[in-house]
């Protein structure tokens, strides 16, 4: 793998809300390289960027037209080489975003496609009849809501779309169409990208069977765990290996959406016959509810600790982990288990540490490293993201959910919680732009912003580069075996990484209360405390752990020595 990665950072970045260049209240390309400075500082090793292929932006750019360009609204493709220069000049490797389930259907594959049922073009994505009533082939459901199919009336068959009818899902079983997919990409490789992150890759082979199945939640059935299962994905994912990274060190990240551990052991199998590593999505599903997302359901710490042992323990040695709490699909972590009060810093703090100990590649989303909350919303006229614009039509006029509430949880669960602007300084619009930002952004921005942040040495930010910094001096981080301590505690999330030498131990109250929580017999008096969150920690002497309170401790194995 880029094998440099296997213990190493990578910064998110989705630019439409990172940095706007020129005032159009859009981020640019421009943007991120001035802030190229500040992403080496924190100590990241490689940067992903949310596509910025041109996209009606339907959903933000995961609805491609052109998979060869750049969006204008983002720079030209001198900017984006410009781009490339500027990453490796810094010693960092670039990672895009390769969105290949589906297409837009503004992409010219589909409008030939859809406009012609004998065009080459016609088997690159998925059609079916319709049922003798008229009705689509099956009760398969798309995310952002509604049938998967839609009834395309030139010629007179539905289209599958997992996600929208805006995203036709491109056909796999088509051989021509997978050469193209792959040519695309040796072009991008060509041009110096280092890599990809490879969307709801997972989902790429269909079911087998395109049969009905259970009807969830939203009144449809949801394929996506089944497509996930479907073994054709692996051969899809060997095949690409052969023809594209063959001879070439690519990063290679998929995301797996629906997959199991035993899928995730395939996928990211350390042998590198497919990827190097995967993002799963279990420990993010746990507030889930009878109305999908769209409830105050909230995330249980126990529950939390057993989805991540099950994954440290399942992949040890097996598989390689990709680990996040945020991306720009996620309300933003220190909002949802963390405190936005006074406690916001250490709680933001115990989160990263919590993360950042465990084995595996660590993804820093733009923000995240300064602890930014979660937009808040009072109005739909403010959202911006189709999946929470249609969930608030859908519940609402259903009447299932009341306006206020559907706020209420779409300000607690929305994807766009973490789209907002980033907060670069407490000056007009954070820093942002000198225009009008094409999403609101986070008033609280006069107090949490980057300048801020750069300019104290117990901020988030400097915690976040204490934390890289111990990655990359301590093998047992990198290799160390996982055990939970006291696995049955409800309020603190606590753990050993063990390997020959040493052993690290991480302590983590997830909790807004001060909590009693025993010292392991090994840890006491003798073990160097590498990182904590409060400067007057006596956890170590007394057993009690502050409100949000870290420790991270390290002891020599008798045999190592100290
Ligand atoms: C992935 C992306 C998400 C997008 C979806 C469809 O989950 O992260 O933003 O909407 O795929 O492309
Ligand atoms: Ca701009």
């Amino acid at each position: 793998m880029g094998c440099a990665l296997k213990n190493g950072i990578v910064y998110q970045i989705y630019p439409k809300s990172f940095c706007d260049s020129n005032g159009d209240g859009i981020g640019d390309i421009e943007g991120i390289i001035s802030k190229l400075d500040y992403i080496k500082e924190l100590g990241a090793d490689a940067i992903w960027v949310s596509p910025m292929y041109p996209s009606p932006g339907y959903d933000n750019g995961y609805d491609i037209s052109d998979y060869e360009s750049i969006d204008p609204s983002y720079g030209s493709m001198r900017d984006f080489e410009r781009l490339i220069e500027e990453v490796h000049a810094r010693s960092m490797r670039l990672i895009i975003d390769l969105v290949v389930n589906h297409s837009s259907d503004e992409h010219p594959w589909f409008l030939e496609a859809k406009s012609d049922r004998n065009s080459p073009k016609r088997d690159y994505y998925i059609w079916k009849e319709a049922k003798e009533s008229g009705a689509a082939p099956n009760n398969w459901g798309a995310l952002f809501g509604g049938s998967a199919w839609t009834f395309e009336e030139a010629s007179k068959q539905y289209y599958l779309g997992l996600f929208s009818s805006k995203q036709p899902d491109l056909n796999w079983a088509n051989p021509q169409l997978r050469q193209e997919v792959y040519a695309m990409m040796r072009r991008w490789l060509d041009m110096g990208v280092d890599g990809f992150r490879m969307d709801v890759i997972s989902l790429i082979a269909k079911p087998a069977d395109m049969e009905d199945g259970e009807i969830g939640q939203n009144g449809f059935h949801d394929p996506r765990t089944r497509a996930a299962a479907n073994p054709k994905m692996n051969e899809y994912i060997k095949e690409m290996r052969s023809e594209v990274f063959e001879g070439r060190e690519v990063i290679t990240i998929g995301e797996a959406s629906g997959t199991s551990l035993e899928g995730a052991l395939i996928l990211a199998a350390q042998d590198g016959s497919q990827l190097d590593m995967v993002f799963q999505f279990e420990h993010m599903d746990i507030d889930g509810g009878e109305t999908f997302k769209w409830n105050d359901c909230a995330i249980s710490i126990s529950k939390l600790k057993n989805v991540m042992a099950k994954w440290q323990q399942g992949m040890h040695g097996k598989a390689h982990n990709a680990l996040f709490w945020n991306n720009h699909d996620q309300p933003r972590m220190v909002s949802r288990l963390g405190n936005e009060g006074s406690l916001r810093e250490a709680s933001a703090k115990m989160l990263a540490a919590c993360l950042h100990m465990l084995e595996g590649t660590v993804f820093i989303y733009q923000g995240e490293e300064l602890g930014m909350t979660s937009m808040k919303f009072d109005s739909v006229e403010q959202l911006r993201d189709s999946e929470s614009i249609n969930a608030f039509e859908k519940y609402t006029s259903s009447g299932e959910i009341s306006k206020s509430d559907m706020l209420r949880f779409i300000s607690l669960k929305s994807r766009d919680c973490a789209r907002s602007p980033m907060q670069w300084s407490s000056e007009y619009n954070a820093g942002f732009s000198s225009g009008m930002p094409w999403m609101d952004i986070n008033q609280n921005y006069s107090e949490i912003n980057a300048q801020e942040q750069l300019s104290r040495d117990d901020s988030v930010f400097s915690f976040y580069k204490e934390l890289i910094k111990l990655r990359k001096k301590y093998d047992v981080i990198k290799n160390g075996e996982f055990e939970l301590y006291m696995p049955g505690d409800e309020n603190v999330f606590a753990y050993f990484r063990k390997n020959e030498d040493s052993i690290l131990y991480v302590c983590c109250n997830f909790s807004r209360n001060e909590i009693d929580f025993s010292v392991p017999e090994e840890f006491r008096n003798k073990a160097a405390v590498l990182l904590k969150n409060y400067e007057n920690s006596t956890y170590t002497e007394s057993g009690k752990l502050a409100p949000f309170e870290t420790v991270i401790m390290l002891s020599h194995n008798v045999s190592g020595g100290e």
